[in-house]
């Protein structure tokens, strides 16, 4: 391979620990610190055109599917434009009507999964403007697409994506910054987003520290046969994507819910030996969670938490807590998300698995 361990165990691993610098490589050049807003190169699109989107439709598979749903809660909370995400294998064979002034976004690591790739050309052909959110310069999505937005966060071999989920994430909020000061978010409003993003990769490095920690739990935990992921608003696609992130490479089964939902079905499959992690860092939604955890803990079940490192309370609720620096609601994903990488993979070592090439699972999907 001509992408080195460099003395890691795994390409997984490597890419875990390669976060901060894959964020930092999103971000550069594209703050502007004067016009508090983000500048991107290659959105061949006019402020004007931008200005006058109406809907914007985010589709991919898989972890970039997840990064679509963080991408909703964000354009929609700082740009105030309805956003919708897509399968983009349901999205190519269905026929959803879609506004003028919509705007496509397909988001892939790859840039050839099959389903992404057509989803985007369908849209195109009915004459709506589609962008690529992508990390492999020069792929078919990224060529397909009328413009787009490249990753920069250098190869992921793993077939469990890590940091191109996160530096996803990291371009979604400078593109939700973006369209935010085009329209209705404040000079003072982009600036605070602008220092708050520069803080992201040092609190990525902070949360790394946590390694030896989700060791012990995997450790502890190891012989589960099934893991809930619990967690709201921002927090949610996180639950989703832990969840994945387990079952693509320890093969346990998980499922990621919002922490609420649980009542409505999972919350039946709790019992002594079906540990919950619950994604509880501070936020509107903080003692809301709480009290979901309280509601597991009654029926016996082990908890997880992904707490931040100030908070006092979840060690009386959880039986084990994995802490991570404390940082604003819309920038959580990116720091949450990275102890239940951590946690995947310590599950999947511990069982013997192969961590970067499970089995079934193909790195890309160029066939449907
Ligand atoms: C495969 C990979 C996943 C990835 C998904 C979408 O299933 O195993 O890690 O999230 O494809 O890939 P893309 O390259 O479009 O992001």
């Amino acid at each position: 391979d001509e992408v080195s361990l460099q003395g890691f165990d795994h390409y997984m691993l490597k890419e875990i620990y390669e976060q901060p610098e894959a964020l930092r490589n999103a971000m550069r050049g594209r703050l502007d610190e004067e016009n508090a807003t983000a500048v991107f190169g290659g959105l061949n699109l006019t402020p004007q055109q931008l200005r006058s989107v109406e809907r914007i439709i985010l589709t991919g598979c898989g972890t970039s599917w997840h990064s679509a749903l963080v991408g909703e809660y964000l354009i929609e909370e700082l740009a105030r434009i309805p956003v919708s995400v897509e399968y983009a294998s349901e999205l190519r064979y269905r026929n959803p009507p879609i506004e003028n002034n919509t705007l496509v976004f397909g988001i892939t690591q790859s840039g050839e999964t099959a389903d992404t790739l057509a989803a985007l050309r369908e849209t195109k052909r009915k004459g709506h403007r589609t962008l690529a959110i992508c990390n492999v310069v020069g792929s078919s999505i990224a060529q397909a697409a009328d413009g787009g937005v490249y990753l920069h966060a250098g190869p992921e071999i793993g077939v469990a994506s890590t940091k191109a989920y996160t530096s996803q994430c990291c371009i979604l909020t400078m593109l939700a910054l973006y369209f935010g000061r085009l329209r209705h978010l404040s000079y003072e409003g982009g600036q605070r987003i602008i220092q708050e993003l520069y803080g992201i990769p040092g609190a990525v490095q902070e949360a790394l520290n946590c390694n030896e920690r989700v060791k012990e739990v995997a450790n502890k935990y190891q012989d589960a046969t099934n893991v809930l992921y619990l967690g709201r608003q921002y927090n949610f696609p996180t639950a989703l994507e832990g969840a994945l992130k387990l079952k693509e490479i320890s093969y346990i089964h998980a499922e990621g819910y919002p922490a609420a939902e649980m009542k409505h079905g999972p919350i039946a499959l709790v019992d002594t030996k079906t540990p919950s992690v619950f994604i509880v860092p501070q936020g509107s939604t903080y003692d809301k969670v709480m009290a979901n955890m309280e509601e597991v803990k009654a029926r016996g079940g082990p908890i997880i938490a992904v707490a931040t490192k100030e908070d006092p309370m979840v060690d009386a609720v959880a039986d084990d807590v994995i802490r991570i620096p404390d940082v604003p609601s819309i920038l959580q994903p990116i720091v949450s998300v990275v102890p239940l990488q951590l946690l995947s993979y310590h599950f999947a070592l511990l069982r013997g698995c192969d961590v970067d090439k499970p089995r079934n699972l193909a790195k890309s999907v160029t066939v449907e």
